[in-house]
């Protein structure tokens, strides 16, 4: 059975071992991962991001949940990938969001989190998510204020300083008893 989410312009599904020229598109782009704190960076053949998918796919398997492909609904092209991932050493799970250039600034990033946050909430039943920025990335921060989330702390993550914001799942409204 394949899992997709589904937000008004996109849909979301775990990445499949094929998934990796496309992902290569953006994950070797230097302006795309200018922000990216990861250990690798920046992929610079397609063998890194072979290994990345491979990563991705693993995580999906072992948790239940991982970064995701981002399809346009409207021209099934791939256009980004975003979700979630468990940060090292500590039980915080965090979310994040990556497009190609050409998709960057319709709003589509905050789409794609909002339908994540709800899926963590909802169907994953995580009690809270983080995601983190570099400060000069305002898009992102932006994104995450967007979303509700609240700014938690600077921290340095993979050797960088990060600002960090959390969200806590909402209470549930439906169970009050009389
Ligand atoms: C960051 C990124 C995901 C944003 O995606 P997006 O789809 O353009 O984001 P959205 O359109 O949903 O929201 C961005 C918001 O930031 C605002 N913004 C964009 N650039 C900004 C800047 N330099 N300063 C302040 N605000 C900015 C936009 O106006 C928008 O706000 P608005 O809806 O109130 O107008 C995208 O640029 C990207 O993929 N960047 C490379 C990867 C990356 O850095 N990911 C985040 C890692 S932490």
């Amino acid at each position: 059975m394949s899992i997709t989410l589904e937000t008004p312009r996109m849909t979301l599904r775990p990445f499949q071992a094929t998934d990796a020229p496309v992902l290569f598109t953006w994950v070797s782009d230097p302006e795309v991962m200018r922000f990216m704190p990861t250990v690798t960076g920046l992929d610079h053949s397609l063998e890194q991001t072979v290994a990345r998918v491979a990563r991705y796919m693993s995580y999906q398997e072992h948790y239940g949940f991982s970064r995701w492909l981002i399809f346009d609904r409207e021209s099934g092209e791939a256009i980004g990938d975003a979700g979630l991932l468990k940060m090292n050493g500590t039980d915080e799970i965090e979310l994040g969001y990556r497009f190609a250039k050409p998709w960057w600034g319709q709003g589509r990033a905050t789409e794609v989190a909002a339908a994540w946050l709800e899926y963590a909430f909802n169907t994953l039943n995580i009690p809270a998510i983080i995601a983190f920025a570099e400060p000069e990335n305002r898009a992102s921060i932006h994104v995450m204020e967007k979303l509700g989330m609240q700014f938690l702390r600077m921290d340095a993550i993979s050797g960088k300083m990060e600002v960090v914001y959390g969200i806590q799942k909402p209470a549930s409204t439906g169970d009050v008893q009389a």
